[in-house]
């Protein structure tokens, strides 16, 4: 017999080499090299004959079931796939079980197959969920298996699942590769496997990652190329509420978000997210502004706090909590040298309420507001919302969806907006705008309205600091 060649294949971007070695050299990613069979040339057979399509012809819109639990369907783009497979990331504890759980009795609910197959959990502790939501008749099929082939080969008797849930897939193991269960091979293999089944049936499979501390989906992120959708499922452990985001999605939008909200007996869906994180807003405090955000295509008014207080560390401390580090540095840099805001003496800390994280350059206006109010000590407006973006030059920049974001702060009782200039033709009735060219403007106006203190200072050249 032939010794078997050996082969060593970084799993993070591919490379083969012929020795091990503790780096990969062609990415420099550390301890990813993973021996693999090399593949043995083989006689070359004769290929079977294909057709080859026009690309005019009929496009079936991809065939899905929606599982009318509206903001999980919001975020698949409209419900499961036939034939797809997502995967779905988070922190262990977020409730990605609870979830899915969820999902697939709603599928069972509305007569589809839904299978749920745990490797972590035993049965009677995934009853035990059930029972705590409620969902003990639910008709879902419960299993705890680990092996892919045993699992193919009894879902492949009987009807197709709808739905199958692959709870998690680093527990998963198959035959087909040569690897030990948990490494990247296993969980790569593995879902290979999973994928195909899900392709050859049109049983739409959701696969749990689970997600490593620097927030990538463990299999260094092997499993995310292979899958048609990712999803992570997103919160901090001191908050009830839950965020569900599209990461990919190749059969929908990738900037929708679900908003759900944990409760005793499972997760709650949250329909008007706006509410929810400004229910616990301390009104007349300075250093809160209320920014009127979009995710997706839905509006969402978050509160972003703010405290500016003197240090007496040589570099002060900028710490933020749900928004870009960067964009922070940028504002207070544009507050400096535009505004003659003087922060260099002062520790800054930024927060967005509830523990959510904006990505949006459109925060920039209500972020320096909030911080520009902390600084003067001068409560903001308790019924404006803020956007605008900042550019270098300290202009303030038009943003998208100016109507939705004005008439969502409409329907929450806001009656002012301070915006960008550009945003005036599109104020619904009822909500004053003051519009600003430059984020100078801005600091000006919160000197103005702010408290006696600060009014004192207010008529000389450096307004605040
Ligand atoms: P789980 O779905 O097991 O998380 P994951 O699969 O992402 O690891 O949820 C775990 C947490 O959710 C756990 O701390 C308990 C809490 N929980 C509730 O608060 N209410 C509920 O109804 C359920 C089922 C769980
Ligand atoms: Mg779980």
């Amino acid at each position: 017999m032939a010794a078997r060649i050996q082969n060593f294949v970084c799993q993070s971007c591919g490379a083969a080499y012929v020795r091990w070695s503790g780096r990969c050299d062609a990415c420099g990613e550390w301890n990813t090299l993973v021996a693999e069979g090399a593949a043995v040339p083989r006689r070359a057979t004769k290929g079977r004959l294909f057709v080859i399509e026009p690309l005019k012809g009929e496009a079936h819109e991809a065939p899905r079931a929606a599982s009318g639990i509206a903001e999980f369907d919001r975020v698949t783009g409209g419900g499961l796939v036939r034939g797809s497979a997502l995967l779905l990331g988070g922190d262990p504890g977020i409730g990605k079980s609870t979830l899915l759980l969820e999902v697939a009795a709603a599928f069972a609910g509305a007569r589809h197959r839904a299978v749920y197959i745990s490797g972590e959990e035993a049965i009677a502790q995934v009853r035990l969920r059930a029972d705590r939501l409620g969902l003990t008749d639910a008709a879902v099929e419960i299993a705890a298996e680990t092996g892919v082939e045993d699992i193919i080969a009894t879902l492949s008797q009987g009807s197709t699942p709808r739905l199958l849930v692959i709870d998690s897939i680093q527990t998963m193991w198959t035959q087909s590769v040569d690897a030990a269960p948990g490494t990247v091979t296993q969980v790569r293999g593995s879902a290979a496997e999973l994928i195909r089944f899900a392709k050859r049936t049109g049983a739409a499979a959701i696969l749990v990652g689970h997600v490593t501390k620097d927030g990538q989906i463990a299999g260094p992120r092997v499993v995310e190329h292979m899958v048609d959708a990712v999803l992570s499922f997103e919160g901090d452990g001191s908050h009830q509420f839950r965020i569900l985001r599209a990461i990919k999605n190749r059969f929908g939008p990738t900037d929708e978000i679900g908003v759900f909200e944990m409760t005793g007996a499972g997760l709650r869906q949250v329909a008007n997210p706006s509410e929810l994180f400004l229910s616990e807003r301390e009104l007349g405090s300075p250093g809160t502004a209320v920014f009127a955000g979009i995710e997706g295509t839905r509006p969402l008014l978050v509160e972003i706090q703010a405290l500016v207080a003197p240090t007496t560390l040589g570099t002060p401390r900028r710490a933020v909590v749900g928004w870009d580090q960067n964009r922070l540095a940028m504002v207070l840099a544009v507050l400096e040298a535009h505004c003659g805001v003087r922060l260099s003496g002062h520790d800054v800390y930024l927060n967005v309420a509830g523990g959510l994280r904006i990505q949006e350059p459109a925060a920039d206006v209500a972020a320096a507001a909030a911080l520009v109010s902390s600084l003067a000590h001068a409560p903001l407006p308790s019924d404006a919302v803020y956007f605008g973006e900042v550019s270098l030059s300290g202009a303030v920049r038009p943003v998208a969806q100016t109507a939705i974001r004005l008439k969502e702060a409409q329907k929450l009782g806001f009656t002012r907006a301070i915006v960008p200039d550009a945003a005036r033709a599109e104020a619904p009735d009822g909500v004053a705008l003051s519009t600003l060219g430059t984020l100078a403007n801005l600091v000006a106006d919160i000197a103005r309205d702010g408290t006696p203190a600060l009014r004192r200072v207010g008529g000389q050249d450096r307004i605040l600091g």
